[in-house]
Parts: structure tokens; C-alpha cells; sequence
């Protein structure tokens, strides 16, 4: 047995505290662990910040430009009637009106214009017009009006209503629980109506055919 003993040279060799000291002060080149997980939250906050405030324009931008959810300026009949010019809108026929997702019909056509005045219910007796919701109170279809008998005939499941919004009653007239929603109104002295399409009174229950307070068809069929 011999005392002789070889120390490996590639044996590791521990560090002194000082050289410790500088490698922790020592600038390590790219990103660090903890600046990439700095970046990632402050990116993910950034991100969320952006989508929120996108969402709150986006939801209050209708009231911001008069449109949807506003009040909506719909114009003079004759200014109706001119940008429906094939339609009978002097009838009564109603007539649809995309930016304020409504229908204008005429109330009494024995008087050819719009009354100034207030109607917070949307009834449309006092000002001569009335203003509908374009969304079926079933579930939420556009019904559309008809030139042979004059309702509006929802194509989803068959609900009718006259040229006013009320629903006929019977299950033959399909399953809305009631009329079509009302947009309350107003008309300046000059006759020139305005929805207020962010105030909506519910439609009346449905009239059976032949009573008072609903419009017969002008044909037995219609158009669905
Ligand atoms: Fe109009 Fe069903 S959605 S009848």
C-alpha cells in the first residue's frame, strides 16, 4: 500500500464568497427568468386594460351617436314615405326603419301627418305614429310586414300581429305571449319624429280577430 495520492484536475472547486458576491452584482445577458415573468403580467394586464376598454366603447358608443339604445331621429311621414317610396306608408303599412331596429306606421290614415307631442308609452294614438320594436316578444325573430294582408307575420314560428303590433290571439296565430314592443316617441312642431329606442313599453296581450282593438287582415292568407 503506498500513501501516494493523485488529485484530479478537472475536480470543481468551490467558490469563494467574493466571487459569489460579484456573479449575483454581474448583469446576466438576455432576460432573466424574472424579467420574462415581469413582461408576462405586465403584458397580460395590458391586454385585459385594452379588451375592457374596447368593450365599454363598444357598449356605450350607440348613445354616444345617436343610434341604437338612444333617441333616433326618424324624420317627417313625407320624409318616410320618400324613403319607402314602393310601399303604401300613406295606408298604413309599416315601414321599417333599420337604424333604430323599428317599424313606423302611420295610427289613423285618415290624417296624413305626425302630431307634435309627447308619448312615453309608445302608444302612438296622440302623436298619429307609432314606433315597434323589430323583435318578436316569442324569441326575438324580426317579423316582417306583408303587402297582401297587411300584418306582420313572424318567420320563425308563425306569430301575427296587425300593422300595429298587436298579436292575434289563437294558437293559429302562433305562440307570442303578446304584442310587439313599443318605442316611446315625440314629435317637434315641425313633425319630425324621434324614437327613444332606449325606452321600450311591453306589448299588450294578444285580441282575438273580429274584437275591437285589432286590425283584420286584408286577405284571409298572407305571405308565410
Ligand atoms: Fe317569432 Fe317565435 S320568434 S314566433
Amino acid at each position: 500500500m503506498s500513501n501516494y495520492h493523485v488529485e484530479p484536475v478537472d475536480r470543481p472547486k468551490a467558490l469563494a464568497p467574493e466571487a459569489i458576491k460579484s456573479l449575483r452584482r454581474s448583469q446576466v445577458k438576455g432576460i432573466s427568468r424574472r424579467q420574462l415573468l415581469r413582461y408576462s403580467i405586465g403584458g397580460g394586464v395590458a391586454l385585459w386594460l385594452l379588451e375592457v376598454t374596447a368593450g365599454t366603447v363598444a357598449f356605450i358608443w350607440p348613445n354616444l351617436t345617436g343610434g341604437f339604445g338612444s333617441k333616433v331621429r326618424i324624420g317627417t311621414l313625407e320624409d318616410v314615405k320618400l324613403a319607402n317610396i314602393s310601399l303604401p306608408i300613406a295606408d298604413g303599412f309599416p315601414a321599417y326603419v333599420p337604424e333604430a331596429r323599428a317599424y313606423i306606421v302611420l295610427v289613423n290614415t285618415g290624417r296624413q301627418q305626425f302630431v307634435a307631442g309627447e308619448d312615453p308609452t309608445g302608444d302612438g294614438a296622440a302623436l298619429n305614429v307609432r314606433g315597434l320594436y323589430q323583435r318578436c316578444p316569442h324569441l326575438g325573430c324580426k317579423p316582417n310586414p306583408c303587402l297582401k294582408n297587411f300584418w306582420l307575420e313572424c318567420p320563425c314560428h308563425g306569430s301575427r300581429y296587425d300593422r300595429l303590433g298587436i298579436k292575434a290571439d289563437g294558437a293559429q296565430y302562433g305562440p307570442a305571449a303578446r304584442g310587439m314592443d313599443r318605442f316611446a316617441a315625440s314629435v317637434d312642431g315641425s313633425g319630425v319624429l324621434t324614437l327613444d329606442t332606449g325606452k321600450i313599453t311591453l306589448g299588450p296581450l294578444p285580441v282575438a280577430v273580429g274584437q275591437p282593438g285589432i286590425i283584420p287582415p286584408r286577405t284571409p292568407t298572407g305571405c308565410i
